[in-house]
């Protein structure tokens, strides 16, 4: 296989390897059984991820081909974004083999085998989700000739990273990035601090994020169904035309045409004076 795939060397993990992971993942099952979208934890369950253990690729493939078709395969880090699309349009999803030594477990640098596999690899054995990540992929592909990259990143950032979903009368959590943090899954839903507001497309385009801390506002959809549904019916071109000449929405700003949930207090990002401005190309 191509495109910057390695192999992940399994037998390689060492038992404070396998013992980190186990660490991580027994707190974050805890804390994320009832915030957590149940569609994640069916993934977990369909996956067998219980199994003690950083998982193998190999195995895991096997029971996510017969869920949705599906692979994992490992990647040295960041790779171009042609090959990360290239690997999602073709339902492969990328993921790092190395995981944060045990003195870090709550700060990450680039994202780890746990952030990866316990993040995003549930959620690819439901349908609706396991279609959204494909349809990403291909419209990736396709906003690299229109020079509007970036403006995707944002879908995948306030959806895939850090998404919230209304369920069973309450929000519930989803994205990769919230879901693979033992903080950001309390502040995500907890906080009085963050914004929530109603998934808009073109405005989650048009909105900057933050990649240093928690996020000041999370973007929250109503079904996967949804979700892909505006993603397939959009037409993308104009609409990247459109954008060029709107301009960019601060990370905590509130527009009249919003849907707010939580207007939040912004007092965690106020306390810690983080920066508005934020540089999401690093
Ligand atoms: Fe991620």
């Amino acid at each position: 296989m191509s495109n910057r795939v390695i192999p992940q060397d399994w037998h390689r993990y060492t038992a404070v390897e396998h013992a980190t992971w186990d660490t991580l993942f027994a707190r974050q099952v805890s804390m994320l059984a009832t915030r957590v979208t149940p569609a994640f934890l069916e993934g977990l369950e369909v996956l067998r991820m219980s199994k003690p253990g950083i998982p193998d690729f190999e195995e895991l493939s096997e029971r996510l081909v017969r869920a949705t078709g599906w692979s994992v395969v490992a990647v040295p880090g960041l790779i171009p974004d042609a090959d990360f699309y290239d690997h999602l349009a073709n339902r492969r999803f990328v993921a790092g083999r190395f995981i944060r030594p045990p003195e870090q477990l709550d700060y990450l640098q680039e994202p780890d085998v746990f952030h990866d596999v316990f993040g995003h690899v549930p959620l690819l054995v439901n349908p609706v989700f396991a279609d959204y990540m494909q349809a990403y992929g291909r419209g990736g592909l396709r906003s690299m000739q229109y020079g509007s990259i970036h403006r995707l990143a944002r879908l995948y950032w306030y959806t895939v990273e850090f998404g919230l979903i209304r369920e069973g009368g309450g929000l519930k959590l989803y994205g990769a990035g919230i879901v693979s943090s033992n903080s950001e899954s309390l502040f995500a839903l907890d906080s009085d601090s963050p914004h929530r507001l109603g998934f808009d497309l073109k405005r989650v385009m048009q909105t900057k994020y933050r990649i240093d801390d928690f996020q000041q506002t999370y973007f929250v959809i109503d079904s996967f169904e949804d979700l892909l549904e505006t993603t397939l019916e959009t037409d993308f071109a104009p609409l990247y035309r459109e954008l060029d000449s709107l301009p960019e929405i601060e990370i905590s700003r509130i527009l009249p045409s919003d849907r707010v949930i939580t207007h939040g207090t912004q007092k965690y990002a106020n306390d810690k004076r983080l920066n508005t401005s934020t540089s999401e190309d690093a």
